[in-house]
């Protein structure tokens, strides 16, 4: 392995003994934009509680199972997303979970770098202070502006992958991992003095109300796909990210008990994010369903009207950019890891041509607001194509996948061995249960709210 190994693996390489590290490195996986931005902005589109009700059972019914599962197959291999599936069923196809996992890292990272270019363009502009504003036509014009000017969407984007690049290249992502660690409390901190001072702004009980107390009328089955397919994206999961990291935990690992701190620490910081949000939203007179625009017109506001909004708000995006560089680095590890693995490249050709391959893939996303605006498939910009193929589509297929090749062809015995660490662990009870889930309730469940959403029946 070269020096431009991940975190984990470097972790892994150096017998790092914390279980705090992969603790670390599994968060900086999960929380990242989808907390910040797309849990916030689907709630707001989809009705509010009802949504965030929904979200919350498929966290817990599909979430956590499959990411149960897909650590497990991970450690168990110990290899890439694609050979986990050559080693532990050799001369089947199942390794087409992995072929597909690639896939989904692919279409995630276009459009995420894209957001991730905007919150690193916002970085810059709440320094010069230029979108402190409490005015909604002012803050959404400023958006606007940005996201449909094709050289800025471009240009932010080539930036994001660069610095990914060369966190990469410099084999520093151990570096960044531990201010990661060191800066996600900060992030928590700074979320709840924005959610304090959007509680007390006049007229924010309505967006209280609206988070939190559900309207079942909305709840339709386009709705539960959109929240079952944010709970996917939100966890990393039926894609590879979290079988990937799973290669590089340790043998006496606990693997539930990682998933479950690493489920309820990200639901957490989302609900952070809704309070610091809706209620400005409904102070101001924002819609609450304005869409992917929402955290960068609705924000600005927030901070417009508190002492040191200015320093507030530029420490807010900063923190949200490296929240999405953990992110980032995890989607990356997958393909990454399977063209090392598979095709004997070194992890930094491997990179290199990675990131090549998103300049370009990723500008179909970038242009989106822009050149290629009117350019739609299924109705939807590429941009929302990428988002909606991989929420709705392959990460639900990706989970079913994982959930049946864990309980039908990895079978009981060998799941409860593995998550019990071969018995040390006293969960075996818990295990049987989880078992069943996995192999009945949670592969059927993604089967029929997906077949609904997507109106097949
Ligand atoms: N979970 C990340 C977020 O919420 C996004 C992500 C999806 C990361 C899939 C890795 C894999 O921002």
């Amino acid at each position: 392995m070269s020096k431009s190994v991940s975190s984990v693996a470097v972790a892994k390489r150096d017998g790092f003994s914390s279980n705090f590290g992969v603790l670390a490195a599994t968060l900086g996986s999960a929380v990242g934009l989808g907390n910040i931005w797309k849990f916030p902005y689907l709630t707001g589109v989809n009705g509010g509680a009802g949504f965030l009700l929904v979200y919350v059972l498929a966290t817990l019914l599909v979430g956590l199972p499959v990411m149960i599962a897909e650590i497990m197959l991970g450690r168990q291999a110990k290899a890439d997303t694609v050979g986990t599936f050559k080693k532990l069923a050799p001369n089947t196809s199942w390794w087409i979970i992995g072929g597909l996992g690639v896939l989904s890292a692919f279409l995630i990272m276009a459009f995420y770098s894209e957001v991730a270019a905007w919150v690193l363009a916002y970085v810059f502009k709440s320094i010069r202070g230029s979108i402190l504003s409490s005015d909604p036509a002012r803050t959404s014009a400023a958006f606007t502006q940005l996201i449909q000017d094709p050289i800025q969407s471009l240009l932010w984007q080539w930036a994001v992958l660069a610095l990914i690049g060369g966190i990469l290249s410099m084999g520093v992502s151990k570096g960044i991992e531990a201010v990661t660690k060191k800066l996600m409390p900060l992030l928590f901190i700074l979320l709840v003095v924005v959610g304090v001072r959007s509680m007390l702004l006049p007229g924010a009980s309505a967006g209280l109300r609206f988070l939190f107390q559900p309207d079942f009328s909305k709840i339709t089955a386009g709705v539960a796909l959109t929240a079952m397919g944010l709970a996917f994206f939100k966890l990393s999961i039926g894609m590879g990210t979290m079988l990937t990291y799973g290669s590089y935990f340790r043998d006496d690992q606990n693997i539930p008990a990682t998933a479950l701190r690493v489920m309820t620490a990200d639901l957490f910081v989302s609900m952070l994010a809704g309070i610091a949000i809706f209620p400005a939203v409904f102070a101001f007179g924002f819609t609450p369903g304005a869409g992917p625009a929402l955290l960068f017109i609705t924000i600005p506001a927030v901070f417009a009207n508190m002492p040191f909004g200015h320093l507030f708000m530029v420490v807010f995006f900063v923190l949200t950019a490296i929240a999405a560089t953990g992110a980032m680095l995890s989607l990356l590890e997958v393909p990454v890891s399977v063209l090392s693995e598979r095709l004997g490249w070194s992890r930094t050709k491997a990179t290199v041509w990675t990131l090549l391959a998103l300049v370009a893939v990723g500008a179909l996303a970038a242009l989106s607001n822009s050149v290629i605006a009117d350019f739609k498939l299924f109705g939807m910009t590429l941009f929302d194509l990428f988002d909606a193929l991989t929420s709705k589509v392959l990460m639900p297929l990706g989970g079913i996948m994982m959930c049946l090749f864990t309980g039908w062809v990895w079978k009981q015995r060998r799941f409860s061995d593995a998550l019990s660490n071969g018995g040390t662990l006293t969960n075996r009870r818990w295990l049987s249960a989880l078992f069943l889930v996995t192999r009945w309730v949670s592969p059927l469940l993604i089967l029929v709210v997906m077949l609904k959403g997507l109106g097949v029946f």
